[in-house]
């Protein structure tokens, strides 16, 4: 197992085409960063994989895609206009500002040593605020949402009556999501602007418990099931302490990052804590209605919060993985098939037209069914270098003899083994080794 630092991973992403800083031409925006041409295909494909889990893969979880912009009185409600706050502290000998609770030692500046030096703490509310229209006054006051979930718990009677769903049965959205972090760092782990894959699931109250530790054991497998090894992922129930206003019992899935274990996703049982404070505040009855029991309550949620941005992070610390090779270094991302955003390389051995024609064939037959890169800069031993350190599964070689015997030769990332594949049976050849894997 390669241990990688956190620098090593923010280089490599840079280097290829995962991540860049934002607005780099301007000397930077801190804590916000852009995804490139390959980190765009892998968080593509974790948001795909999610969806697939937690929607289309299941029938009792619907979808739905909110509005980033909600009336103000939604965040007075869920309670996060109040409550939505961390203490704020600053030195007042270097003007540093730091989160209280997350100082080491509450005494002591981290960034100039001074000791006792912070102000008293306050309660700095991590929303961010805009004015919606042209009057910037109070009454036009909104904020960017900073968590997906209150957009579900907004439309729940929207889905129960145009759905037909009943409890139990979940309400899923991915979206991006602002936080003002006081503290944003460790590359993409905390940034201000987000991307969340949340999922609300109504239950009747009796089975809260139960529909708990279902979904603690759903969203850990599903980690696993894309790869993620076992030893970096653990359950962490929160204490009491810990728990959010809302919440009635909440376990973290949580990575071991290079600084050591951190949350991955949050899985709480949030009561009816929200439907309750909506139907009050709005006036709106939100309870569900059994029509068999006659019955009207509010139902329980339990709620799997996930961050795209952040699990997509953790796949690609989890995927790299440096092996001597013949007395060189080998950096190769085992990212699992699914998440890797290049499936297959096509590496025409030369640029002499007779081998870019067949390269070139041969990428137009594999398109339709994979994404596919034809990489023709370098030598073969950098192209390849350059595939395993993207996590591209496999490379497809045309070389001369390709012209001789319409055969290629297939590598595999993993275990560096080529086989000779006839041109024809390519499609299928390749559709087999992929097989349960996509
Ligand atoms: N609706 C519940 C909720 O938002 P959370 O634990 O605050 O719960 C859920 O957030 C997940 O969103 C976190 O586990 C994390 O993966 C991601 N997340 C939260 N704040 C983030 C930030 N500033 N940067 C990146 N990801 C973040």
């Amino acid at each position: 197992m390669t241990d990688v630092t956190l620098d090593t991973i923010a280089n490599l992403a840079k280097k290829r085409g995962f991540v860049y800083p934002a607005s780099e031409i301007y000397g930077g925006l801190r804590s916000s960063w852009d995804y490139g041409p390959l980190g765009v295909e892998l968080l593509r494909n974790v948001r795909q994989a999610w969806w697939q889990a937690m929607v289309t893969g299941r029938d009792d979880i619907v979808g739905l895609d909110s509005a980033i912009i909600q009336a103000a009185e939604v965040w007075v409600a869920s309670g996060h206009v109040d409550s939505f706050t961390d203490p704020l502290v600053e030195c007042t000998s270097c003007n540093n500002r730091f989160r209280l609770d997350k100082l080491e030692d509450e005494h002591q500046c981290p960034n100039c040593g001074k000791r006792d030096s912070f102000t008293s703490p306050k309660q700095f509310n991590l929303m961010f605020k805009t004015f919606m229209g042209p009057v910037e006054d109070e009454g036009s006051t909104v904020f960017l949402r900073p968590e997906t979930a209150q957009g579900i718990f907004i439309n729940f009677a929207n889905v129960v009556r145009t759905a037909r769903m009943r409890p139990p049965f979940g309400i899923a959205q991915i979206g991006k999501s602002f936080r003002n972090e006081i503290t944003p760092g460790q590359f993409v782990f905390r940034t201000r602007e987000f991307e969340q894959m949340e999922m609300e699931f109504f239950v009747p109250p009796a089975e809260a418990e139960e529909w708990y530790r279902y979904w603690l054991e759903e969203r850990r497998n599903w980690y696993l099931s894309l790869g993620m090894k076992e030893e970096n992922l653990r359950l962490r129930a929160h204490e009491k302490d810990e728990l959010a206003h809302y919440a009635a019992g909440c376990s973290d899935v949580d990575y071991r990052f290079p600084w050591g274990w951190d949350e991955l996703e949050g899985i709480a049982n949030r009561t009816d804590f929200d439907l309750k404070a909506h139907a009050e505040r709005s006036g709106q009855d939100l309870r569900f209605y059994d029509q068999a029991t006659d019955e009207r309550y509010y139902p329980y949620v339990i709620e799997p919060a996930a961050g795209l941005t952040r699990s997509a992070f953790a796949f690609l610390l989890d995927a790299y993985h440096e092996e001597e090779v013949r007395g060189e270094t080998r950096v190769v991302l085992r990212l699992h098939p699914r998440l890797a955003p290049i499936k297959v390389a096509v590496l025409p051995l030369s640029k002499k037209p007779e081998l870019m024609e067949v390269a070139q064939q041969i990428a137009d037959d594999l398109r339709p069914h994979w994404n596919i890169e034809i990489d023709v800069t370098q030598s073969i031993g950098r192209r390849y270098r350059r595939q395993d350190e993207i996590g591209t599964p496999y490379a497809v070689t045309v070389d001369f003899d390709s012209l001789e015997d319409q055969a290629v030769t297939v590598r595999d990332r993993d275990t560096m083994e080529q086989e000779r594949v006839p041109m024809a049976g390519l499609v299928d050849h390749l559709t087999g080794r992929f097989a349960g894997l996509l």
